[in-house]
């Protein structure tokens, strides 16, 4: 398969918009400024701007997009062309450090979205960087936050299929991104404690887990694609562990790749959304 980024942030758009935690969608959209200005982290094509917009939750708004790789920032141009006219959006291809490294001591923002990125992070570490951001009383949204969770069906092995979870997720835990710790495989329940050890209120909480099943129709979107590319990259996590035998494990990925193809595969992460104030430092 074609190990293609931007196309699988694409096809995990409907996946995600199944997901998002309802109650904790809806507290945001009741809590949301009058004035927004948003900043985005970790924006990827740009698929939330397009959510909120579509919701109508932001006709009229200042919205920065940051990532730090420029082919997702060169995808969310090309996508990004029907927006309303009342929304402002700016992209940059830039890290969040070096942006937060800029922003020093500017608090421009009211309202900080982290979708599918959070669990990326050394989080004790970045949140109260990210809440500097913010100007006191300042909304925060972190959603698609994973946790702990990997399930495939149907089983191909249940003793090889525990042991593949475990160690993808055990490489989560040990991610180092430039010298420093950075992921964490159970990032949404201990987001309780991180945010509350920042100061920040959390209003709303929830589960926003990833169900990805064919229906009579096959896989909705472009979906069997996404299954494609969570599979790959597990091969790809894992592909010289030592703990695993090569080519068992080979096989075992040929299988979940089959199982795609036949549209048996079923596939669930774990996951939390939070939406929270932050009262200021
Ligand atoms: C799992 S993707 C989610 C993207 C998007 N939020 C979505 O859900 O479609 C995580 C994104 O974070 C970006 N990213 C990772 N580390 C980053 C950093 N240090 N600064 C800025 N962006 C980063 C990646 O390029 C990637 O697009």
């Amino acid at each position: 398969m074609i190990y293609d980024f931007p196309r699988y942030l694409a096809a995990k758009k409907t996946v995600d918009d199944r997901a998002l935690n309802g109650y904790v969608w809806q507290v945001l959209r009741q809590n949301l400024p009058s004035q927004p200005r948003i900043l985005e982290i970790g924006a990827g094509i740009g698929t939330m701007v397009e959510r909120l917009a579509e919701q109508q939750f932001i006709s009229s708004a200042s919205y920065t997009a940051i990532d730090s790789q420029p082919e997702n920032i060169a995808a969310a141009h090309q996508r990004l062309v029907n927006l309303p006219a009342g929304l402002d959006l700016t992209l940059e291809a830039i890290d969040l450090f070096d942006f937060m490294k800029r922003q020093r001591g500017q608090r421009p923002y009211n309202l900080l979205i982290a979708h599918a990125f959070l669990d990326l992070m050394d989080i004790p570490a970045t949140l109260p960087q990210l809440f500097s951001l913010l100007e006191p009383g300042g909304l925060f949204t972190f959603s698609i936050n994973f946790d702990g969770v990997t399930t495939l069906e149907p089983t191909i092995d249940p003793v090889l299929d525990a042991q593949i979870e475990r160690l993808y997720h055990q490489t989560m835990d040990e991610r180092m991104t430039n010298g420093h710790s950075s992921g964490d495989s159970r990032s949404g329940r201990h987001l309780f404690t991180h945010l509350r050890q920042t100061g920040a209120e959390i209003l709303a909480a929830g589960g926003s887990d990833w169900v990805v099943f064919a229906g009579p129709k096959g896989y909705p979107g472009d979906e069997k694609y996404f299954l494609q590319f969570i599979v790959e990259t597990i091969y790809r996590a894992l592909a010289n562990h030592p703990e695993l035998d090569r080519l068992r494990f080979a096989e075992w990925i040929a299988q979940r790749q089959a199982q795609i193809e036949t549209g048996e595969l079923v596939y669930i992460a774990h996951q939390l959304d939070f939406v929270g104030r932050w009262p200021g430092a």
